[in-house]
């Protein structure tokens, strides 16, 4: 495991940046899968500004998303489908046909979960998974549970998540309950993984999932299990 400590926010998005850039450079055709929520909010605008200085051409890469609310579609502005247009893929190069993002209103989520997953390995995997750490310790929305799942599926959001995710909503009984979520398998087969946290209230959970055991209860702890982590931490 790489693990990085910078300065502060705007250094760690620059550094998750470069990254992200590099594995672009490196393979014009590669298959990004992407995260949504505060953390990378930063990356994707030194990424945005990448591709308008002509650094990072996006014109061949494919995106998967991890997850998206239950009920949520893309015209409604708190949906992840929502976020990813506005913060990076309207900014950027990337054809809008190659991005993916769970469709959570899909009549059948089991089956929606079956073709994600599908398109995943169709797509020959993902080369670098960008990922955020909730304060439960999920990674896109694997909550704590007595397993680990490995496909695609609809969950139950934590209390501690919706709490946490209410911030962007007008008022907690807005946050939908319920989401789909990339499993544990297509994170783990990501040839590369980068893991970005900041702020002291994340520290206590990084480190418990970076050096605790590995269980279900802490979902991002299984990430110590891949063989090409990196992690990027800042306090600020
Ligand atoms: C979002 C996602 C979540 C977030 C996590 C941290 O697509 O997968 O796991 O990464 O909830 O969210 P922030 O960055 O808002 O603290």
């Amino acid at each position: 495991m790489n693990y990085i400590i910078v300065k502060d926010y705007d250094d760690l998005s620059r550094k998750a940046a470069n990254i992200i850039a590099s594995q672009v450079i490196l393979k014009p055709g590669c298959v990004l899968g992407l995260a949504t929520g505060s953390s990378p909010v930063g990356t994707y605008t030194k990424l945005s500004e990448m591709c308008a200085s002509g650094d990072v051409d996006f014109s061949k890469v494919t995106s998967v998303n991890l997850d998206e609310y239950e009920g949520l579609d893309g015209t409604n502005d708190q949906s992840y489908r929502y976020f990813m247009d506005k913060n990076l893929f309207d900014k950027i190069n990337i054809d809008k046909k190659n991005t993916y993002v769970p469709n959570g209103c899909a009549a059948d989520l089991k089956k929606e979960g079956e073709e994600y997953d599908a398109l995943i390995k169709s797509l020959g995997g993902i080369d670098i998974q960008l990922l955020g750490i909730g304060l439960d310790g999920h990674i896109g929305f694997n909550e704590p549970d007595e397993f680990f799942t490995k496909e695609t599926h609809a969950v139950e959001l934590d209390p501690s998540t919706i709490e946490a995710n209410s911030r962007f909503f007008a008022s907690i009984d807005d946050v939908p309950k319920r989401a789909i979520t990339m499993g544990m398998m297509s994170i783990m087969q990501a040839k590369k993984i980068l893991l970005i946290a900041n702020g002291k209230n994340k520290k206590e959970i990084l480190d418990k999932a970076l050096t605790g055991p590995i269980t279900p209860m802490v979902p991002a702890s299984i990430l110590q299990l891949h063989p090409d982590l990196t992690v990027i931490y800042s306090e600020n």
